[in-house]
């Protein structure tokens, strides 16, 4: 039987360098998307996938990661005690009860397969979620990763979540070749930002991933490749070549965050979609690009 996806794993211990000076002391995970910072719009998407163990892959300057998802206790007492309810409820329900947070330090910033493979010893011999928390989708519901928690359970093998980018824009992405119709394709070979004329296709592994334990033993044995790095897409090829992978074409809009153009293109669609701003935001950018006052 197919093991039920538990954990997720976070890496957040990159060094976010097209983004200082504002990640000089912050990490690039807890800049805000409107009020929210994007590391806690990814737990929730895990939270929304059933998973319950949270593993994140911290670096230097992490801990207000760490203190995102822990109790304030000097913060919720003055909350209480000023009567601030609604925020008190917020700043309680960031993490569910029935949720925990581990965290794993990675040494020195090697690489995303080098991240994901410090999470071993608390992953273990199970099928777990990758969650790169820059690359923000919305799909309208549950979420992507509960779409691939979904599409596991039917297939039982490890399933990268993909999206078609525009053909100069593959060396940015881990490309795939893949094979088949709708949703869920055979991935026939997965090559680490390839150059657009070398590239097998443009379908683009994006932050999303479920991935059998078996990633592993194939992580420990891969050596530096593309940027001098530990890929995760080479140790994935490696798996390739025993086990089946699958490329899922997710339903949803995916945000870069990591980013600028990105970042601020998720930041003018969730203050649109934001119950209490939406209205006076969408009549402000209404004066502000069309010029006379449309109130009214
Ligand atoms: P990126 O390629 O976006 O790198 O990492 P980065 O360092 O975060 O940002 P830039 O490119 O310098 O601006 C992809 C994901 O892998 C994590 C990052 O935190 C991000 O979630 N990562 C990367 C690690 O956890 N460790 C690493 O050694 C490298």
């Amino acid at each position: 039987m197919t093991k039920r996806v538990k954990k997720a794993v976070f890496p957040v211990a990159g060094l976010g360098t097209r983004f200082l000076p504002a990640t000089k002391a912050s990490p690039k995970e807890m800049l805000p998307i409107v009020d929210k910072p994007l590391i806690q719009y990814a737990v929730e998407e895990a939270v929304a996938a059933g998973i319950e163990i949270m593993v994140f892959v911290i670096g230097r300057n992490k801990h207000s990661i760490t203190d995102h998802f822990d109790t304030a206790y000097e913060l919720e007492s003055e909350l209480e005690a000023r009567g601030k309810d609604e925020l008190l409820k917020v700043v309680r329900g960031i993490v569910p009860p029935h949720v925990s947070c581990i965290y794993i330090r990675q040494a020195m910033p090697l690489g995303l397969g080098h991240a994901v493979l410090c999470a071993q010893p608390v992953v273990g011999d199970e099928p777990f979620a990758v969650v790169l928390a820059d690359d923000m989708i919305n799909d309208g519901g549950a979420g992507c990763l509960a779409q691939m928690v979904e599409a596991f359970a039917n297939a039982g093998c490890s399933i990268l979540g993909t999206e078609q980018v525009a053909a100069e824009e593959t060396d940015r992405y881990g490309i795939v070749d893949a094979e088949g119709e709708g949703p869920l394709l055979e991935v026939k070979s997965i090559v680490e930002k390839p150059r657009p004329e070398e590239a097998p296709s443009n379908l683009a592994v994006v932050g999303r991933y479920i991935l059998t334990s078996g990633i592993f033993t194939h992580l420990s044995q891969t050596g530096r490749g593309a940027g001098g790095e530990i890929q995760l897409t080479d140790a994935i090829a490696r798996l390739m070549e025993k086990d089946r992978v699958l490329a899922y074409r997710f339903t949803g809009t995916r945000y870069d965050c990591g980013s600028k153009l990105g970042y601020l293109m998720a930041t003018v669609d969730y203050a649109l979609q934001h119950p209490e701003l939406a209205e006076g935001f969408r009549e402000w950018l209404k004066e502000r690009f069309f010029g006379a006052n449309t109130r009214g």
